[in-house]
């Protein structure tokens, strides 16, 4: 990816090189994000966050503009806005080939009285969350989807990445024409940074990994799941790592028991 930093005086932003111009990121930060409001979709507003679906340089974007609302929020945005944490994060796990949509913009502007700051990534037309895929397919088709995701969640362990806020209603799943499976991950601003040996890991709370739809599954497809996930993502690829993943392990075999 081509990512380019810019930093003025009162306002510093990032912008992918391939979708858009200097003069486009720049008009992005100063009018607030103004041109992106017009024709947008609102998916979730709440008191600090404003999500939306808009269009961007002739493509469809995903915007979220964050405004804090606690104190100590505002003083960290100045160093690193929860918008950068995830624009470096996306661009991180895109470079070590997993999925997520591409980061197109994050920036801040020191002066904005709300002091708000953007994200904005490609939009997926053609993914659904996983939880809604997890009923929107049955019989054999359902079986592979479950199948497929704990192989997913087996790669990004042994990729390194440990991500704070993995749940299902962060996986989008995306059906191919012979109805394999790739999954994209979403919602990464959580980061945690690990120095030294395990510098690309992005670790806090393995235990977090949850899954929306678990309770609602039949008892088969529960074991199956539990099973599936056990042996790709635990037993193959995280016995090797340090100390905490042990702890994560012994959660996730407790979990096992209980169900069965
Ligand atoms: N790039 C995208 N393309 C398609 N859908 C997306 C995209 N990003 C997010 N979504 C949808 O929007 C929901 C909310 O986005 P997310 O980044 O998880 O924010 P939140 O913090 O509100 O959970 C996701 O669960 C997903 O369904
Ligand atoms: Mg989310």
């Amino acid at each position: 990816m081509d990512i380019h930093k810019v930093s003025e005086s009162h306002y510093k932003f990032s912008y992918n090189r391939e979708i858009l111009t200097e003069s486009e990121a720049k008009e992005l930060i100063v009018s607030d994000g103004a041109y992106l409001k017009e024709n947008q979709e609102i998916l979730c507003r709440t008191s600090d966050v404003e999500s939306f679906i808009a269009n961007c340089s002739d493509r469809k974007i995903f915007a979220r503009k964050t405004s804090p609302s606690k104190w100590w929020k505002r003083i960290f945005g100045r160093w690193m806005t929860a918008s950068e944490t995830y624009f470096e994060t996306a661009c991180a796990i895109r470079d070590i080939g997993l999925y997520t949509p591409r980061p197109i913009f994050t920036g801040y502007d020191l002066r904005s009285e709300s002091y708000s700051s953007f994200f904005v990534r490609e939009y997926l037309d053609d993914a659904i969350e996983l939880d809604e895929a997890i009923f929107h397919f049955e019989g054999r088709t359902k079986v592979q989807l479950l199948k497929a995701f704990a192989y997913f969640v087996a790669e990004i362990y042994s990729k390194g990445i440990y991500n704070c806020h993995l749940c299902s209603r962060n996986v989008l799943a995306q059906p191919d024409e012979k109805v394999q499976f790739s999954f994209w991950v979403v919602d990464l601003d959580k980061r945690h940074k690990v120095w030294g040996s395990y510098r690309k890991t992005y670790v806090k709370f393995l235990a977090r990994l949850t899954f929306g739809f678990y309770d609602k599954l039949n008892m088969d497809d529960q074991n199956f799941f539990l099973n599936q996930c056990f042996d790709a993502a635990l037993k193959n690829n995280i016995y090797s790592r340090p100390s905490y993943l042990s702890q994560f392990n012994k959660s996730f075999k407790r979990a096992i028991n209980r169900k069965n």
